[in-house]
This record gives structure tokens, sequence and C-alpha cells, in this order.
């Protein structure tokens, strides 16, 4: 999400990039500064392809330089590790938009993960809210999670918060936790803000390279626990193992009429984007795919494109199971079996319906074609794996 963001912006400001000023909060990763890592998503060849490829490369090249400012910050760290004097530089600059993104996404269940999913997510985004309070911050932006509202039924609004303490993983607790701040502490300090709950992310499918992401999680995950495994039993190279037809014996437990909510990474970006620049009516919005992709396309699409044979179908989660089965519920399907099995909802995005129609802005659907795209994109990546 953060990489999409970052280049929607720019691609907004192409005409005028001057008037574009972006402050970047990150982290450098191994041996690769943050500066050296911001200028790899926005000028390597996805985020040029983003861009348009009719981009003046040595005018990004300075924008990038010039109108750029990278802080490098970590949300575990005490002050986030940002120095006061840096803090007081930052104060000189008026901020229009202050986008909070960064999260732990991990999804599993335990205590070691809820804890750093609390240090993250909730004590992260209390430091970046004692943050901005040393800023000039106009409008405060948190992204959260569709997902935080639990396994309810029917539609969804925007600013529906789930209060019965019951969630799927401490992910969604604590971004639900980290939301309620932001909400507490805007409307105390009388600071703008604006809530975005995006569903689950898939690759670009508006802006090429269709199906780029740069993280195999979520529906990604699911299918990497397949080809793992069936990679690993063959003992083949990535491309022979993945071309050789393979049974396993799987039953899947999940809703058969229902869906998931799988919204692609551009479409989320632009929405959010459109938002604050067009400054909408509303301070919660959901960013979702109007049309849900049923489980057995995404999950057996999955499975079909690895070449695998015999995974079906079950309603309930099947009491006398094989070896594959016994793995599967314990790591990934105890994971994922409490969202492809959940009661069917919908996510209300009525607020944002007049603004996408004026921008013509359509959602892709994840429909089989795309659905390859997807695929064909991750598989280049060997799903992470
Ligand atoms: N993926 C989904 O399906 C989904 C769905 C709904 C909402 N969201 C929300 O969308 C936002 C972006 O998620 P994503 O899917 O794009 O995940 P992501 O690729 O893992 O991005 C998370 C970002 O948070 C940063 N981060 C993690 N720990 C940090 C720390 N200790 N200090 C500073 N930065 C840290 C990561 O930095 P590095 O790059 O340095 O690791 C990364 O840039 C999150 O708020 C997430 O909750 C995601």
């Amino acid at each position: 999400m953060g990489s999409n963001t970052l280049l929607e912006w720019i691609k907004n400001y192409l005409l005028n990039l001057d008037d574009l000023e972006i402050i970047v909060l990150g982290r450098s990763k191994k041996e690769q500064s943050l500066e050296s890592r911001i200028k790899d998503i926005v000028l390597g060849t996805e985020g040029v392809s983003y861009l348009g490829s009719s981009i003046n490369f040595k005018e990004i090249e300075v924008f990038l330089k010039r109108n750029v400012k990278y802080v490098k910050y970590d949300l575990r760290f005490p002050g986030l590790g940002i120095s006061d004097d840096y803090k007081k530089a930052l104060r000189r600059f008026p901020i229009d938009f202050f986008i909070h993104e960064g999260a732990s996404t991990d999804l599993r269940l335990g205590a070691s993960i809820s804890e750093i999913s609390q240090i993250i997510n909730v004590s992260g985004t209390q430091k970046i809210l004692e943050l901005i309070n040393q800023l000039l911050v106009k409008e405060f932006v948190y992204v959260g999670t569709a997902y935080s509202c639990g396994d309810v039924s029917g539609d969804v609004d925007p600013d529906f918060i789930n209060r019965t303490d019951e969630f799927r993983n401490s992910y969604e607790r604590t971004k639900l936790e980290a939301e309620l701040l932001v909400r507490e502490y805007a409307e105390k300090k009388g600071l703008k803000y604006r809530i975005f709950r995006p569903s689950v992310i898939c690759g670009r499918l508006m802006e090429s390279p269709f199906g780029a992401i740069n993280k195999f999680d979520v529906i990604y995950g699911w299918g990497a626990f397949f080809l793992k495994l069936k990679l690993k039993t063959l003992k083949m190279s990535f491309e022979s193992g993945l071309k050789t037809n393979y049974q396993m014996d799987v039953r899947i437990c999940f809703r058969k009429e229902g869906g998931l909510n799988i919204v692609p990474a551009d479409y989320a970006a632009k929405l959010m984007f459109q938002v604050c620049v067009q400054n909408l009516p509303g301070k919660n919005f959901y960013l979702v795919n109007p049309i849900e992709t049923p489980h057995d396309r995404y999950l057996l699409g999955m499975i079909k494109a690895f070449n695998i044979n015999g995974v079906r179908w079950v309603s309930n989660i099947p009491n006398d199971q094989n070896r594959i089965e016994e793995f599967y519920y314990k790591t990934v399907g105890r994971i994922f079996t409490p969202y492809i099995n959940a009661t069917p909802n919908r996510f209300n995005d009525k607020n944002l319906r007049v603004m996408t129609k004026r921008q013509g802005l359509i959602c892709p659907e994840i429909s089989d074609i795309n659905l390859k795209k997807l695929i064909s994109y991750a598989l280049t990546k060997r799903f992470g794996l």
C-alpha cells in the first residue's frame, strides 16, 4: 500500500512536481538506505510503469532529491527513533496530509505475534500521535482494515466499530485499537482526520505491470502453503515442480456460496488520493471492491495454477483428517478458515460512489482473467517462497 500511495501522489503531480513535497518516514533495509529503497520503488521498472512510460526520468530523479525528505524511523523505538532536534526541524514544514500506513500485518495467532502487533500497531500509532502533536499537521490519515469489524453479517457501515472484543486475530484487534486512539486524539485536539479501511489487498490491476505486489501474504500466503508443500514433496526445481501434475488429497472448509472482498492495491491508493485532495465529506471510508470474489474462484484458481489435483471443498472442518489436512488446519487453515468460512457481509462504500463515478474510477473485478494476471505475476516472484 505504501508504494502505491507514494506512486499515486507523484503520478498526479507529474505536470507540477514543484508543488509536491513529501516527507517519507521509513526504514532502511539490510544494506539499502531508505533513500535508495524509495528510488527503487519510484524509478524501478514497476514504478516507472505506474507513472507512465513517458515520464522524464531525470526530472523525477531531481524531484526525489530536492522535494523528498527521508526520515528514518521505527514504530518500535522510543520517540520513533527520531531525535528531538530533527522533530523541531520538521515543525518548520506545515503538512497538508500525514498518512500513517505502517503496521505489522501478521495474521498469525499466538502470544508473541500478539505482543509484536500491540507494540507496532498500537504503541507505534500512539507514538505517531505524539509526533504529530509536535508538528503542524492539517489532516491526519490512518489506514486501518475492513476486517476489524469481526465476523458480522449484512451491511457494515464505514463508521461501524466492533465493540464485541471478538476478533479473528491480534492484527484485527490492534488495528482497531489504534484506529480508536486516532479518533480520540483527533476529536480531542480538533484535528481533521480520515480513516481508510481497505479489505484484502491484491496486486495492481489498473497500472501495469498487472499483478505487481511486493509481499505475498494473505491470499497469496494461503496459496504459497500448497505450492511450498508440493515443491518440497517433489524435490524438484521451482519451474519443473510447478509444471508437474500432483495429487494432493485435501478437504478445504470454506463457505461455498460466500466470497472475500479483494481490492487491487492501485485502486485503493487512487481512492485514498482522491478522497484527500477532493476533500470529500466524511471521515470513514471502506476501500473495497464492489464485487466480492467467490472463495472457490481464487482459492481453487490458485490450486489449479499450481497443477495440484485433489483439493476439494467441504462445508465443515473434517474430523478424520489425513496428514496434510492436519498440517493445514494447524497452520494456514487455522488463520484463514475464519475468513473463508465467515458469515457473508457487505462493506458499505456508498460515500465514495459519487466521487468514483465523477472520476471514472472503476474497481477491477477479480474475474478469472484478472485472477490469472495476479497469479502469473506472483509466480514470477515464486509467491515469495
Ligand atoms: N495487506 C492487506 O491485505 C491489508 C488489508 C487491509 C489493510 N491493510 C493495511 O494497509 C497498511 C499497509 O499494509 P501492507 O499490506 O502494504 O503491508 P506491508 O507491505 O507489510 O507494509 C507495512 C509497512 O509497515 C512498515 N513497518 C512495519 N513494521 C514497522 C516498524 N516497526 N517501524 C516502521 N515501519 C514498519 C513496513 O516497513 P518495511 O517496508 O521497512 O518493512 C511496511 O512499509 C497497513 O496499515 C495494513 O494494516 C493491509
